[in-house]
């Protein structure tokens, strides 16, 4: 009698140690998949010039925000008609880019950004205006990444948005 006892309590060990093993394997296939999943669904940006991907660096302090996170997977601006983006954007576009495509985007040194022409094979969407603002283009155009977060890039896609929508 007493050596059934030990057997079971042996068995009972030796299935919850089972279970265990069950369980953990089970988290790592659920986590690992949702990683795997995550990873396939989101964009990859190219540079504007060299169309080499752009690895991205995030500045001392950058908050990834929801907006940015969001964007990587939509590859649509999520500020878009957003009125408190907006006057962001229009502080972000008086500060760093007036000088060039001018007060009403109409442009100067930069092209004009107020028409449906497009200068570059992808800077007629979200995703080809962010790379060139953020990874630079050619000549004055210079890579604003590391002088600005990407929100505020999102920001100031915005607000150059209104220019084409006022017509
Ligand atoms: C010193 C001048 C200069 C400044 C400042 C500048 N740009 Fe530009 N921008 C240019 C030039 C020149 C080009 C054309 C580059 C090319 O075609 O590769 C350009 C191209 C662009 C394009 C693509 C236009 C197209 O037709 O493909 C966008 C969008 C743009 N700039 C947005 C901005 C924004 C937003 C800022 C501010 C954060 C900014 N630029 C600041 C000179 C400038």
């Amino acid at each position: 009698m007493g050596s059934s006892g030990t057997l079971c309590f042996f068995a009972e060990k030796e299935i919850r140690r089972l279970m265990r093993i069950f369980y953990c394997a089970m988290f790592l296939i659920c986590f690992g998949t949702a990683t795997v999943l995550g990873d396939e669904t989101k964009i990859e940006f190219f540079h504007a010039l060299t169309d080499k991907p752009l690895e991205f660096k995030y500045r001392k302090d950058q908050q990834l925000t929801e907006a940015v996170e969001g964007f990587y997977v939509s590859g649509k601006n999520p500020y878009s008609g957003d009125a408190a983006a907006l006057a962001d954007g229009l502080k972000v576009y008086k500060k760093l880019c007036q000088a060039c495509h001018l007060k009403d985007g109409k442009g100067r040194i930069g092209p004009n950004l107020t028409d449906d022409k497009w200068l570059r094979q992808r800077t007629n969407t979200d995703i080809g205006r962010f790379e060139i603002i953020y990874g630079g283009g050619a000549g004055a155009m210079q890579p604003f990444g590391r002088r600005i977060d990407q929100d505020d890039i999102l920001k100031v896609m915005a607000y150059i948005d209104t220019f084409r929508t006022k017509q």
